[in-house]
């Protein structure tokens, strides 16, 4: 599905019906995003996985979410059916060969794919706000938390370790106001309800480590290709904001990590969002602002990001302006707002003389979507009515035998499955950040050599405990024999103990998204 350079879409066609010629998307302008938009049933989801497709045979790692399951199918190699060998036919596409794509499947739950986490720490105060759906003034005393948790070195790892550091904000409010800003007892107990409410909603799950490490959804084959994570999202649907936040995270996480590219040859990993609706849902005009930043931004470091969605009205105009590439299935046009919503969406492309293209999405037929993509240097093609390609892989889902033997011998098997095996993951990782701060504080010493010692910074009601948890973490001895119950200063020192690659070795910057900046 790959011609020089090329990415092989589908076949336009003449008012006539006539086949008039094949439609690509150019490799090295996949990082500059794009947009599937279209009605429920009109070829979306086909559309997704045809790019996935295409973009992983060219050596991109792609990363989508499965939000209904039939997008599972492109693990597995596809079937002659009759109308897919038609559409084939019909559109030139000779021959047309069936072939599995390689997958790694995720799951935030850890039944359909392989355990995705993160911490609370990683994530950032921005995120959890959002997720949270946090009011203005519990999100300032959210920011404050991480205020004291990066710089008090009291790694956020899962719920419970923030929920036992609000604990502590609370019984010391008024010290703490002193030297952070109001904290209000209120707005602490409210954020302490919210954490109770996403523990119930299995967020807990996802709060936790191993983290998922981003390199893991950026490998590519042995021979070349690039690998496609997929993201079981039905269950996680059910949850909308959970979903958007961890996409958002995601994405962030992406930005903050990978090094500028400029413009690449190829894209460095393509990231579809599906169900773009919900991200910019009810969002707070500053949080919308940074996304837009951060996928105009992210396009120098190599990413493409596609969002997929039934109305191009969905998405706000500053970031639909950044994406390049389109395809747009079928609208209907009944109410004012679908109505709106196809003039919105023929009004943004290159007209072609040839058709009317508000007529025209309305009479698309299921696989048929208007394509203009970037050409030359970089502006977008004349707008063709393309016959989409039929896949390669499946059409539909895969079984879950199917599921569970791609699972096994995938090649993260193992390293994030280890729920039930955390004491372990948790020493080596221990163990690790030890040696990590060991060898952070000699490097420190030596840099600033003796004058800053004695100015360290400290928390009330910690008291001398404090020196005793920087030296629980730096012996990596974890539960000291004294330790009767599971106090907030235990919890915090705990925490303290687990310096997991949250805070050892990582400057605490947080990026335009909140995420942790390398
Ligand atoms: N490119 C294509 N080639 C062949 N058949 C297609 C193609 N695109 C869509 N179809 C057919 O149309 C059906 C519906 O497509 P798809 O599942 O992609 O729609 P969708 O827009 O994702 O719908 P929903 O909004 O309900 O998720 C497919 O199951 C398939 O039978
Ligand atoms: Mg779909």
């Amino acid at each position: 599905m790959l011609v020089d350079g090329k990415l092989f879409i589908g076949a336009s066609r003449n008012p006539d019906d006539s086949l008039n010629k094949p439609e690509y998307l150019e490799l090295k302008f996949g990082n500059r995003h794009g947009l599937v938009t279209g009605a429920t049933g009109t070829g979306k989801t086909v559309t997704l996985q045809i790019l996935a497709e295409s973009f992983s045979e060219a050596g991109v790692p792609v990363f989508c979410a499965d939000i209904k399951g039939d997008l599972s199918g492109i693990a597995v190699k596809g079937e002659a059916k009759d109308f897919l060998l038609k559409r084939a036919e019909t559109i030139g596409l000779s021959p047309y060969e069936f072939r599995a794509a390689p997958v790694i499947f995720w799951d935030l739950y850890g039944e359909q794919g392989h355990r995705v986490r993160t911490t609370i720490a990683e994530m950032g105060p921005l995120l959890l706000s959002r997720l949270m759906d946090a009011s203005e003034a519990q999100e300032g005393v959210l920011n404050i938390a991480f205020k004291i948790a990066d710089q008090g070195g009291l790694p956020l790892l899962d719920l419970k370790d923030l929920q036992a550091l609000l604990t502590y904000m609370g019984e010391h409010a008024s010290e703490l106001s002193s030297q952070f800003g109001l904290i209000s007892k209120a707005s602490v107990g409210s954020l302490q309800r919210g954490l109770l409410i996403l523990e119930q909603q299995g967020a807990e799950n996802f709060f936790g480590e191993p983290a998922l490490s981003i390199s893991d959804i950026m490998r590519t084959t042995s021979d070349g290709r690039g690998m496609i994570s997929v993201l079981a999202a039905d269950k996680l649907m059910m949850n909308p904001r959970l979903y958007a936040t961890f996409l958002l995270w995601l994405l962030s996480e992406l930005f903050e990590e990978l090094p500028e590219v400029g413009d690449p040859e190829k894209p460095r990993l393509v990231f579809f969002f599906d169900e773009a609706h919900l991200l910019f849902d009810d969002a707070p005009k500053v949080l919308v602002d940074r996304i837009e930043q951060v996928v105009r931004l992210i396009r120098s470091k190599g990413v493409g990001v596609y969002f997929v969605t039934q109305n191009p009205l969905d998405v706000p105009e500053t970031v639909l302006a950044q994406l390049g590439n389109r395809v747009q299935h079928a609208l209907r046009a009944y109410t004012p707002r679908e109505q709106k919503a196809v003039k919105t969406a023929a009004e943004t492309f290159r007209p072609n003389p040839a058709f009317d293209c508000e007529t025209a999405i309305t009479a698309l037929g299921t696989g048929e979507a208007l394509v203009s993509t970037l050409e030359g240097k970089g502006i977008p093609s004349m707008v063709e009515r393309t016959l989409i390609r039929p896949p390669a892989s499946r059409l539909g889902p895969i079984t879950p035998a199917e599921r569970q033997q791609l699972m096994a011998t995938s090649p993260v098997s193992g390293l994030y499955d280890r729920d039930a095996d955390r004491e372990s993951a948790y020493e080596i990782l221990t163990e690790r950040a030890r040696k990590a701060a060991e060898a952070e504080a000699a490097r420190r010493a030596e840099e600033e050599g003796k004058e800053n010692a004695g100015g360290r910074w400290t928390l009330p009601g910690f008291g001398d405990e404090t020196e005793e948890g920087t030296k629980t973490a730096k012996n990596g001895t974890r539960r000291s024999s004294g330790y009767q119950r599971e106090s907030v200063l235990e919890a915090a020192m705990k925490s303290a103990a687990r310096s997991v690659a949250t805070s050892v070795g990582r400057a605490l910057v947080r990026g335009i998204l909140g995420s942790l900046k390398r």
